[in-house]
């Protein structure tokens, strides 16, 4: 029988005040009992705070911000204050579920003493309990430095947004056999390298099963099919607030953007024929 999230799971100190307190240890936990995962993404104080009401396990601050917020059409502008700034919204907004930062483009990549630093910048400034960044083998060094520093690292392997400019299209990666096979490394390594997780990002399904049946840590799919330990989606996305791309991995769950539009328009009618605002609206 599966366990509901807010329940002690077997082996943790059930009866403390962490119960129930989303951890990376938790998390890996829940993968040894086959429970789902599941995360979404926030870059705000009231979407979090509706998440973490809602229970989500886990919180991304994704720089998925530039698409969803900025409305921009890549990820590689964003700036580590872009992300300081929208974590430290987030955080204050959450207390139950794990708050992953997004390391965005270029603040890891250039040597890990500056990955380390900003990782560092995201923990202390914006107060995540763990940051995100993309690739494989080349970042296995950079990801051992900020776990050995206290900070847990969250991989993300298949489909990297963050180099949109060398793949030139968001299509499915990891199609063909060779990049299946250095997907399937790129996991390990980064396992061994002491990621917490893995976000393995439009892949094919089967070959998400088998890397997430092959590491220890929790692989979250978006994308990626349902043999993954757990799910992630746009926030935004999956309330159709942001209906500019429709993925077919994207479930709708609500239709906002139209609900949204209907109240605007609901309220400025009532103000142009002065139904807005009556007499019990007034002072
Ligand atoms: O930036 C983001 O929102 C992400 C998720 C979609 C995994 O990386």
């Amino acid at each position: 029988m599966s366990q509901s999230p807010d329940e002690p799971l077997e082996g943790e100190e059930s009866q403390d005040l962490t119960r129930n307190k989303v951890t990376t240890r938790r998390l890996g936990l829940m993968k040894e009992r086959g429970q789902r995962i599941a995360c979404l993404t926030a870059y705000d104080q009231v979407m979090a705070r509706l998440l973490d009401k809602a229970g989500i396990d886990l919180i991304l601050v994704g720089d998925s911000v530039s698409t969803v917020v900025q409305g921009l059409d890549t990820t590689v502008t964003v700036t580590m204050e872009h992300m300081v700034y929208h974590a430290s919204l987030v955080r204050r907004g959450v207390q139950r579920a794990l708050v992953v930062g997004d390391l965005p483009f270029m603040s890891y990549q250039v040597n890990s003493d500056e990955a380390l630093r900003n990782a560092g910048r995201m923990v202390k400034e914006a107060g995540v309990e763990a940051v995100k960044l993309e690739g494989g083998e080349s970042v296995c060094g950079t990801v051992q430095r900020i776990v050995a520093a206290g900070i847990p690292v969250m991989g993300h392997l298949g489909l990297m947004p963050q180099s949109i400019h060398k793949y030139g299209t968001y299509q499915v990666r990891a199609r063909g056999e060779d990049e299946a096979q250095e997907l399937r490394k790129d996991a390990k390594r980064l396992e061994e390298a002491g990621a917490f997780s893995i976000v393995l990002e439009k892949v094919p399904s089967d070959l998400a099963r088998e890397v997430s049946d092959s590491v220890s840590v929790p692989v979250i799919g978006i994308g990626a099919g349902e043999g993954c330990d757990g799910q992630i989606l746009v926030t935004h996305d999956m309330l159709g607030i942001c209906t500019r791309f429709s993925p077919r991995f994207v479930r709708r769950y609500a239709s906002m953007a139209d609900d949204m539009v209907e109240a605007f328009e609901h309220y400025l009618g009532d103000v142009r024929s002065g139904e807005f605002p009556t007499e019990d609206e007034s002072y």
